[in-house]
């Protein structure tokens, strides 16, 4: 009955599910650990309790947009907003993708590029990691070369692998379709691919308030562009879509962004320490990573690992369901002690 109405490639698609549970120690969705001291949530409360709820935000927050283009020093024009980066996606994909199109991108990578080309009926030309999750270059630029769109995660995501920024220009120079670099772990790698933007007007770069900036329940993300490119996927955006309590929220984080980067730079120490602690104790491989999470294979396997986390009260990420990770779990890098929490429950488990 259902196929009468909803289209096959939707029926198709499992449901995005995150595995929850109730931990004390959360380590499963690369948010930041710490959240906006106290002050900062009421100077926030405040302003929104001075609005009034009964009015539509502004149709585009224009000075939200100079403020975000300030951070990346990049014109306003350049700048669209949306409810996650997420919806930036979805736009970018709603406005260029027609059924049978090609989208190219990494294997594994972030699943809501596939769930999105998927349900824009377009053909998806993946370039596989390796074992030890690295990019074959040829491949990805060749494969990049015959899509209209591809999509690459840097650093990626659940892998951790960053691409340096030679490589990026390599695939734009090689490909006359668009290319978006989603960087929602910039913060943690440190590489930006925004020195392209103005060179390539087949750029598109999409960052999260997510992770990082500490306000994923929020739900706001922007796309930098072109602004040609900006005022048609500007249109793909469902009017009104950023809400006045998420305007004056990052509108107030963004006067704060010292503490952002302090926080950053310290998981940064954290994640390396972490690695390294991990890859001593026997049984455990940890790997590299240039972002907030790192994979970890154990020898126990994934079922166990996970359950006997739970346990100590600590949610990490089973990402065996993703290509090429059947025996990997994803772990968030926490504050300092729920890291030390999680290395000795590791050495107590093996
Ligand atoms: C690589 C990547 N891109 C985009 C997103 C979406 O972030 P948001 O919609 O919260 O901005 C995530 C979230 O986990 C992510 O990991």
């Amino acid at each position: 009955m259902i196929e009468k109405w909803i289209q096959p490639d939707v029926i198709k698609q499992p449901p995005y599910l995150v595995k929850t549970s109730s931990c004390q120690i959360k380590l499963n969705q690369n948010e930041s650990p710490w959240d906006w001291p106290t002050e900062i949530k009421e100077t926030i409360s405040r302003r929104i309790l001075s609005c009034g709820w009964n009015r539509y935000p502004e149709l585009i927050p224009i000075e939200l947009k100079e403020k975000i283009g300030a951070v990346c020093n990049v014109s306003k024009d350049r700048v669209i907003i949306g409810k996650g980066s997420n919806e930036v996606l979805q736009a970018i994909f709603t406005a260029v993708i027609r059924p049978k199109d090609s989208v190219c991108t990494l294997s594994p990578s972030f699943a809501v590029y596939k769930m999105l080309a998927e349900q824009k009926g377009a053909q998806i030309n993946v370039s596989n990691l390796s074992s030890s999750f690295t990019v074959d270059e040829s491949d990805l630029n060749r494969k990049a070369s015959k899509s209209k769109l591809t999509i690459i995660c840097n650093p990626n995501s659940p892998t951790g692998t960053l691409l340096p920024i030679s490589v990026i220009e390599d695939i734009l120079n090689n490909t006359s379709g668009l290319v978006v670099v989603d960087e929602a772990y910039v913060d943690f790698s440190g590489v930006t691919a925004v020195g392209l933007l103005t060179s390539y007007p087949n750029l598109i770069i999409t960052r999260t308030f997510s992770k990082a900036f500490a306000l994923a329940g929020f739900r706001i993300g922007f796309g930098l562009m072109d602004k040609n490119l900006a005022t048609e996927i500007q249109k793909c955006l469902l009017p009104f879509n950023i809400d006045i309590p998420s305007i004056i929220a990052l509108e107030t984080i963004l006067d704060n962004q010292e503490l952002v980067k302090n926080r950053a730079d310290q998981i940064i120490n954290e994640r390396d320490r972490l690695i390294q602690e991990l890859n001593n104790i026997e049984g455990i491989e940890a790997h590299e990573s240039r972002s907030n999470f790192f994979l970890v294979k154990t020898k126990l396997g994934v079922g166990k690992t996970f359950n006997y986390l739970a346990g100590k009260g600590i949610l990490i990420r089973d990402v065996s369901s993703y290509p090429g990770l059947g025996s990997y779990i994803r772990i968030t890098v926490g504050k300092p002690e729920e890291n030390d929490t999680l290395i000795r429950a590791f050495r107590e488990m093996l």
